[in-house]
């Protein structure tokens, strides 16, 4: 190998060599009003020098009076260098699937960005679809791009597939700092169709591989290769708080009793375990608990599912992406081939598929903002306006699951706000979708109830000491008032619990 060659050691395809150039250039073939579909799943493996360079281009397109956005679709949230930049840069007319950047948040709940909230497993099926318009310009990181000019991904896959197959120019950022040992780990589908040429994706159990590690790339689309050398955003998580580990200790004496009476197998099934604190924390509960041999299909793999790994409670885990602390991102990229053999990452479409998820038998376990006593769960808007980040995930696994969980504090806001509420301001999981509701104060298993039954259960079991008098004196009068009757409710009352939060200053409005 050349000096030339040792340089670009990550770009085997010669002939591509000659497509490097810098960001800033990259950026300038992006136009303003175009679709970019970019990398990035969780912080993990989205372009970091591209989109900071076409914040700066549309800065200075905007101080020169000319107006410059674009449209931005994901495989879910990315990082500062991506959503933060391009929000500020007042560069994004329109968002989807997924965001959990705060300044793009503000944006959206201000009616700046119009954001298309949707569920993970759909956006690649609906981009292909038809009805979101074109892709124009694909923005994807790699680890490296091979001789026959495949491509090796990184610590995300996304929809990157999708966008790599459907855009007009492609541009790829191929980063260093990620691990060249992650060549192997990945499983890329190429199976997919619309109907009616849908086929079964034969996929049977958590670990197995049905596609090819690399990605295909058609070489003549690829107009820019920007080499870059950028951690992703691992941000830390917090430390198990009282309600976390008392969270995680309800939900396995839940799961060790279901073992117990032989509705769950001593392994359990697969779990998928959500985004977030509490999630991890659950999965660090699992770290001390009574099950080995377990596995893991999943959206994302968290700090707590590698403590599993390691423990050797769990034996495989599949994902699309990573959503690590900067020391587990030190950890799993120490120790790359030995984690390789029991992690798959896949296509978003693929491990969130409602057909795999239900053939499985996940056990899901996500976080929500609140639940009513009938079991409808909020994952998403504040007061049923403010949007937090998006379904994400949560509903391709609830509704698919094998047991669908949702957990939270039973407070919020330092406990003035009730997580448990009469009526949910907005209702992203019907009662249908949701089997169990775990909160510190306790578990309520709703699998079989009736609308009554869930709320005595719930209001029993979940709701914090502070309102469960007045939660009990709401559902007494409602089953004796006018609308009594299947569902017990008193509207103008219920929604009044929100008002309440409102009046008394402790919410953030817009
Ligand atoms: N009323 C008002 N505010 C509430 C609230 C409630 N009932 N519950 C939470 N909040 C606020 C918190 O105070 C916090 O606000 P702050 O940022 O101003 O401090 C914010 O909402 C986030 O809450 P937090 O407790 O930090 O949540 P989390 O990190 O555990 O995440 C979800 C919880 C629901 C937001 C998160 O899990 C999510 O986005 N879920 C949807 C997507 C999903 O489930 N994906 C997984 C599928 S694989």
């Amino acid at each position: 190998m050349g000096k030339e060659a040792d340089m670009h050691d990550r770009i085997a395809n010669a002939s591509l060599r000659t497509r490097i150039m810098s960001p800033e250039a990259a950026a300038a073939l992006i136009e303003s009003g175009v679709t970019i579909g970019m990398s990035g799943f969780t912080g993990a493996g989205y372009p970091k020098a591209v989109p900071l360079a076409l914040a700066a281009r549309i800065e200075a397109e905007h101080a020169a009076g000319r107006p410059f956005r674009v449209r931005i679709w994901t495989g879910a949230s990315t990082g500062p260098e991506l959503d933060g930049a391009l929000a500020k840069a007042d560069g994004i007319e329109f968002r989807l699937p997924y965001n959990s950047d705060p300044i793009a948040r503000e944006k959206i709940n201000r009616g700046q960005m119009d954001y298309f909230d949707m569920h993970l497993s759909q956006v690649a099926p609906m981009a292909w679809q038809g009805f979101l318009g074109p892709l124009d310009v694909a923005v994807v990181e790699v680890t490296g791009i091979r001789a026959d000019g495949s491509l090796i991904p990184s610590s995300s896959v996304g929809n990157n597939k999708t966008w790599l197959d459907r855009a007009g120019k492609i541009i790829l950022e191929v980063n260093r700092w990620q691990n060249a040992a992650l060549d192997g780990m990945h499983d890329i589908y190429y199976g997919t169709a619309l109907p009616p040429n849908r086929v079964p994706i034969p996929l049977i159990h958590a670990g197995d591989r049905i596609g090819e590690p690399y990605l295909r790339c058609d070489p003549g689309r690829i107009v820019a290769i920007v080499e870059t050398d950028s951690p992703d955003r691992n941000l830390p998580f917090d430390a198990p708080d009282d309600n976390a580990r008392a969270i995680a200790g309800h939900l396995i004496e839940f799961l060790r009793h279901e073992v117990a009476v032989g509705r769950l197998p001593a392994a359990l099934l697969p779990i998928q375990s959500g985004v977030g604190n509490i999630a991890n924390a659950v999965l660090g509960g699992l770290v001390n608990g009574p099950f080995s041999g377990m596995s893991a299909y999943t959206e994302v793999i968290q700090d707590g599912m590698l403590d599993l790994l390691d423990g050797g409670q769990l034996a495989f885990a599949s994902a699309t992406a990573f959503s690590l602390s900067p020391e587990a991102a030190a950890r799993i990229n120490a120790d790359m081939p030995r984690y390789r053999d029991r992690m798959i990452l896949r296509p978003q479409e693929i491990s969130n598929h409602p057909e795999v998820i239900r053939r499985l038998g996940c056990i899901a376990m996500n976080a929500m903002i609140e639940a009513d006593i009938y079991g409808n769960v909020n994952s998403t808007h504040i007061m049923g306006s403010r949007i937090q980040n998006g379904i994400g995930g949560s509903g391709d696994f609830a509704r698919n699951a094998y047991i669908s969980i949702f957990m939270a504090p039973s407070t919020a806001k330092g406990g003035k706000i009730s997580t448990i509420v009469p009526q949910a301001s907005h209702v992203d999981h019907i009662t249908q979708d949701v089997q169990v509701i775990v909160t510190e104060q306790g578990l309520a298993d709703l699998r079989g109830l009736s609308p009554k039954q869930r709320a005595r259960l719930i209001i029993d079991r979940c709701v914090h000491p502070d309102y469960r008098d007045a939660m009990a004196d709401y559902y007494a009068r409602a089953l004796k008032g006018a609308y009594g009757m299947q569902s017990p409710s008193l509207l103008a009352e219920a929604l009044s619990w929100h008002q309440r939060f409102v009046e008394r200053g402790t919410m953030r409005e817009g």
